[in-house]
């Protein structure tokens, strides 16, 4: 448990949150938006096939059977941004609904450079819709794109994949009052939202018999040894999901099989583990069917529809602002 920190003087942000996390009395945590660096986007991009992660087909099953009466639902002229936009794959039944009608922007906002790229190559072909990239972090990006909105303009806010449950509840809350802030009367948000169903479904979704999920969240160490010049033995480590019930969602930890002591000379730390410690690298919220209407409405927007996959319960829900 002892925790050794060193001054330092050019911190990164990765290392300075990485330092923050680790040297945590109690449970130790790393920031979940770190796991999505080259590698960890790859293996997203993996999970989102496993036959047990059922949550990015139904996600996307969603919007293309829907995209035509969801565009139908929104104000005209509209622009597209959306937060995370990974791949973009599923993006495109929304686009392609839109630019029927109109000549159409679509502004992806993404930290991860390989994910944008990926994103501008797999939508940049579309008929009548402009891409326009934005490699920075959530509220950062739509400000930049909400100010550069012409006059009349409205935006649909894209926040698929359930990217919500990252946050804590009242994080996500407060996340989407946020945006709510960032927009003006008539604008739109679809919001994806992860349903809860049954514990061993939803634990098997995130601890894959393939081992994939476990390579995703192990590179988190193995990026803070090639970024930061950690010394994690990935060997002493194990993943591990669990479902919180209590909190209603699947959390991420990486379990120290043994005592350990690591450095990490770029955020100047060194720390030590106990046998069975863990350090928490994701929370996942499940979400009930109307809690996406009701935090919507708590936040500054009326719902205008929801469609749910009847397959793996998941919600797309249309937020208007007010
Ligand atoms: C992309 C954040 C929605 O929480 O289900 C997948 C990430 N983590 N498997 C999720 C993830 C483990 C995913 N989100």
């Amino acid at each position: 448990m002892l925790t050794q920190t060193l001054p330092l003087r050019h911190v990164s942000e990765f290392a300075a949150d990485v330092r923050e996390g680790l040297t945590k009395s109690g449970q130790r945590e790393l920031p979940s938006k770190y796991l999505y660096d080259e590698v960890g986007s790859a293996l997203f991009e993996a999970i989102c096939v496993l036959p047990e992660y059922g949550l990015t087909r139904a996600d996307a099953r969603l919007l293309e059977k829907h995209a035509r009466e969801i565009v139908r639902r929104l104000p005209s002229p509209v622009h597209v941004a959306e937060l995370g936009s990974g791949s973009g794959k599923k993006t495109r039944w929304i686009l392609e609904a839109l630019s029927r009608r109109q000549k159409t922007y679509y502004f992806p906002i993404e930290i991860s450079p390989s994910a944008l790229a990926a994103c501008e190559k797999e939508l940049g072909q579309i008929d009548l819709v402009s891409i326009v990239g934005h490699e920075q972090p959530y509220l950062e990006g739509l400000r930049t794109v909400a100010d550069r909105r012409a006059d009349g303009d409205h935006l649909l806010v894209l926040f698929l994949g359930s990217t919500i449950g990252n946050f804590d509840r009242d994080a996500g809350e407060e996340f989407l009052r946020s945006v709510r802030n960032i927009l003006q009367r008539g604008d739109a948000l679809l919001l994806g939202t992860d349903l809860e169903k049954s514990a061993d479904v939803q634990m098997l979704a995130y601890d894959d018999p393939a081992g994939v999920t476990a390579a995703f969240n192990m590179n988190l160490l193995a990026r803070i040894n090639r970024e930061l010049r950690g010394d994690f033995d990935l060997a002493c480590f194990r993943h591990e999901a669990r479902w919180n019930a209590t909190e209603r969602r699947m959390e991420m930890h990486l379990r120290s099989t043994c005592r350990q002591r690591v450095e990490i000379p770029a955020a100047g730390l060194r720390v030590s583990l106990d046998e069975e410690e863990t350090i928490w690298t994701e929370s996942s919220h499940k979400y009930r069917i109307r809690e996406a209407a009701e935090m919507g409405e708590r936040t500054g927007f009326r719902c205008e529809g929801q469609w749910v996959d009847e397959e793996w319960p998941f919600a797309q829900n249309l937020l208007i602002a007010e």
